[in-house]
């Protein structure tokens, strides 16, 4: 089996994590760079990684996340986070970027940017957010996928209470909204859910070739 498929295997849902296995700087450090480089719509980022390691905020986070154990347990508890607006700052300062890294001329970039800001100028808020929250999805996936690879056991959860999150997190203040949760450590040795076969429909029931 290749090597991508086999950690595909490995890793699940964790349930129960050892409190004692805590990440090293380097996986960590691996785990924020794939973040960074996960693929976004028009490539703007609209998404912050809040990493929460303070035991006392994850045991706090416990009770706003339905009681599941593995937010106060895990290693590092990463919170996925939307910026609270796409503004035309917020898209001039892209293209900035852009410039900056590319050398890319303004003449190329200018028609790009302009329409970009008319593009988001005229959405509603609530479906820019939702864009921004299908980027976070991506980023999850992304993540989930290099955890598999890296042998970092993670939990991908939408079960939390988001308005709780951000106010504990304080994360209106720095302009974020949590829309996604993601435990990340290492599997305790009685988590019986590492026993347990992957239930899946399967490629013959889920692939459709035309
Ligand atoms: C978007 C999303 C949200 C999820 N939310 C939770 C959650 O809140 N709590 C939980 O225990 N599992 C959660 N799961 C885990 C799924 O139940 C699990 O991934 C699925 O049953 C497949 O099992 P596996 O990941 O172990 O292969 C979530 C998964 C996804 C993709």
């Amino acid at each position: 089996m290749s090597h991508v498929l086999e950690q595909l295997q490995w890793r699940y849902a964790t349930k129960k994590f050892d409190s004692g296995k805590k990440l090293s700087t380097e996986k960590l450090s691996i785990l924020k760079t794939a973040f960074d480089l996960t693929a976004t719509s028009f490539g703007l980022q609209p998404l912050k990684l809040v990493i929460v390691s303070e035991e006392t905020i994850k045991q706090e986070l416990v009770e706003f996340s339905f009681n599941q154990q593995m937010v106060g347990d895990c290693s590092h508890l990463l919170v996925l986070c939307i910026e609270s607006e796409v503004n035309e700052q917020y898209i001039v300062d892209h293209f900035k970027l852009i410039q900056e890294v590319r050398q890319t001329p303004r003449e190329i970039l200018d028609p790009y940017q302009e329409y970009l800001i008319g593009h988001f100028g005229d959405k509603e808020k609530i479906e820019v957010d939702e864009w921004m929250t299908k980027q976070a999805y991506l980023a999850m996936g992304n993540l989930l996928t290099v955890c598999a690879l890296e042998e970092i056991d993670a939990c991908p959860m939408e079960g939390f209470q988001p308005a709780e999150y951000d106010r504990l997190l304080g994360l209106k203040e720095r302009g974020l909204r949590s829309v996604l949760v993601m435990p990340v450590g290492y599997r305790h040795k009685e988590d019986m859910f590492s026993q347990l076969k992957k239930v899946r429909r399967g490629v013959e029931e889920v692939i459709v070739e035309i």
